[in-house]
């Protein structure tokens, strides 16, 4: 079976693994602040927090920028859940604009339209890679003082071309915070794991205390213990720490970042690869009128983008198949498929919580109606994406 997604690992990442695991360290040592400043230096980022997965990353974003109870968040409902989730768990209200036909990510101009005074931030998609329009996105949000949190976990190493310059997600100008994500279906991968990612040295302290309980070790940052200043509460002893605000623990190990070091390495040669796969893709089902392949919004960005999903749209009507039939028929021929993404707004909860149903956002509720990702990841051999292409065709 192919499946739709799935980790790349070589012997190179095993012995990483087992270096850091005969180390002095499996969590809280060398390898996670090593992760940070290579991951940091390979987005073009000032700071890199590492965390246990990207709804962390996603959540301390919320916590840093103070966003909470009366605030609004605007996401694209083409997404996973986690990306509006953060701003429930902070106590925000999470809120759905709807996406462009081309890229499937949010649409600026409906981000204009469907602002609101409460509106504090918003969390813009990578969907499957490709970048939403973070410029315009920034120049809507910014006018409106609220801040930009990109979601990149589907577009690690990837970015976009802008005024005649490649940008890499974490490094431009137009978002605040950064999040990427490191599951196994991934572009690289460190198990769980997230990346919190900024150039705001603030978010990036609050990010790593509230990482760990809210806790502060660095005597310089110290608030005191106020009325109890006496002893034994004076006595700055190298045990001491304060707890400043109430944190997590939201660490990763140093086995996850002994692997996420050495997938780091690799993540180059993971980009191309996928990259390869989508224009062989694009190029087999170019003529298949009942298929439409990934748009692209900026051309010129079509060799920084890091794929990671290749989501088709198919007229299923056309073809007197429905996508339960389609899928199946897939798996029987051995090629594995998904549907990524129901539109966030419609789930259950949100529709109970928030009042939020059909007709919300009407472009992405028809995108979901044709959605199929095909399998996508760098170990994929050249025959298993004919066999794909094959299938696919074979569909009709
Ligand atoms: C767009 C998006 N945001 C956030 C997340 C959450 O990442 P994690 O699974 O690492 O918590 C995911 C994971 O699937 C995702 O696809």
């Amino acid at each position: 079976m192919i499946p739709y997604g799935k980790q790349s690992i070589d012997d190179s990442d095993v012995e990483a693994v087992i270096r850091a695991l005969r180390s002095d360290y499996l969590t809280c040592g060398p390898e996670i602040a090593a992760f940070e400043e290579e991951f940091a230096s390979f987005v073009g980022a000032k700071h890199a927090v590492a965390v246990c997965n990207g709804t962390a990353a996603l959540h301390l974003a919320m916590l840093v920028t103070r966003i909470g109870s009366g605030d609004r968040v605007i996401t694209s409902p083409n997404t996973f859940l986690a990306s509006a989730n953060c701003a429930a768990f902070a106590g925000a209200t999470p809120d759905f604009c709807d996406i462009d036909p081309v890229s499937y990510n949010l649409d600026p101009s409906a981000l204009e339209a469907c602002w609101q005074n409460d509106t504090k931030a918003v969390v813009a998609i990578a969907y499957a890679g490709q970048p939403a329009d973070m410029p315009r996105i920034a120049e809507v949000a910014r006018k409106h003082n609220a801040l930009v949190i990109e979601d990149a976990c589907h577009g690690t190493g990837g970015g976009f071309f802008r005024d005649g310059q490649a940008w890499k997600l974490g490094g431009h100008p137009w978002a605040d915070i950064t999040t990427f994500s490191f599951h196994p279906v991934k572009t690289m991968t460190t198990g769980e794991g997230g990346m919190f990612v900024t150039d705001n040295d603030e978010f990036a302290h609050h990010a790593r205390i509230l990482r760990t309980h809210g806790m502060v070790r660095d005597a310089d940052r110290f608030a005191g213990f106020g009325d109890h200043g006496g002893p034994p509460f004076d006595e700055a002893g190298p045990w001491v720490y304060e707890m400043q605000d109430l944190g997590y623990n939201y660490r990763i190990t140093d086995l996850q970042c002994a692997l996420g070091r050495n997938q780091l390495k690799k993540l180059p040669g993971f980009i191309q690869r996928r990259r390869a796969i989508v224009a062989r893709y694009n190029e087999a089902f170019a003529d298949l009128p009942w298929l439409t392949t990934p748009g692209l919004t900026i051309p010129e960005s079509r060799e920084t983008i890091s794929w990671h999903l290749y989501t088709v749209r198919i007229d299923f009507a056309a073809i007197g198949k429905t996508r339960t039939e389609v899928m199946m028929e897939l798996r029987e021929r051995g090629v594995g498929s998904q549907v990524l993404y129901i539109p966030v707004h419609l789930q259950p909860w949100y529709r109970k919580t928030y009042g939020y149903g059909l007709g919300k956002c009407p472009v992405a509720e028809n995108f979901y109606a044709g959605a199929l990702s095909l399998p996508l990841y760098s170990a994929m051999s050249d025959a298993d994406v004919s066999t794909v292409i094959h299938m696919v065709k074979q569909l009709v």
